[in-house]
């Protein structure tokens, strides 16, 4: 797919190799049990099935939909449920998994009441981390690349839902 309005940021080859590593990296972290990943919808899902099986371990999969207004804007964007998960967190070693976190305010939120359904371990992997933009903290354990505050699309980021299918993470060019 060519596109003059897309610019290469981060090559499928860089995302799969960073993704090997955090799979090797996450699965020395806990030595135990089944991991729990949770996936935002929608944009994490390809960075979430990547991640799942770049793991030397057992693996859960459940799905959280959220809906954020203000995001972006001010700090007190205001988070909505779209879907919750279908299984419990009680006692579990949970992994929050995002494609990106932006101004925070997404995951501040959610980390507050993942928390409330007393799991053993709360943690988060994200693929890209824009920390300039932050507004609420958030600590995000395992980060794939840090990147500069330009407009990201491909490998599950849209751009009015188109964008999502590709390999690579572009920046969209004004
Ligand atoms: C993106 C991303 C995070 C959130 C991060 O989702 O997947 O959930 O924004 O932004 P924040 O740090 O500023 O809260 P988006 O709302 O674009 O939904 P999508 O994944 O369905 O495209």
């Amino acid at each position: 797919m060519t596109d003059p309005n897309l610019r290469v940021l981060i090559s499928s080859e860089r995302i799969q190799a960073r993704i090997r590593e955090l799979g090797e990296q996450i699965s020395r972290d806990y030595p135990e049990g089944p991991l729990h990943f949770i996936c935002i919808l929608k944009g994490a899902t390809f960075f979430m099935t990547d991640l799942a099986r770049a793991m030397k371990r057992d693996v859960y999969v459940d799905f959280m939909g959220i809906s954020t207004y203000g995001k972006g804007k001010t700090s007190s964007g205001e988070v909505k449920v779209t879907k919750d998960l279908d299984i419990s967190l009680e006692g579990a070693n949970v992994l929050v998994v995002e494609d990106i976190v932006d101004s925070g305010v997404t995951l501040n939120y959610l980390l507050h009441m993942l928390q409330q359904r007393k799991p053993r371990s709360l943690r988060i992997a994200a693929l890209l981390d824009k920390p300039e933009r932050r507004l609420r903290p958030v600590s995000v354990s395992y980060v794939g690349f840090q990147i500069p505050d330009e407009f990201v699309v491909g490998y599950g980021l849209d751009y009015g839902e188109k964008y999502r299918n590709l390999d690579d993470v572009c920046v969209l060019e004004p």
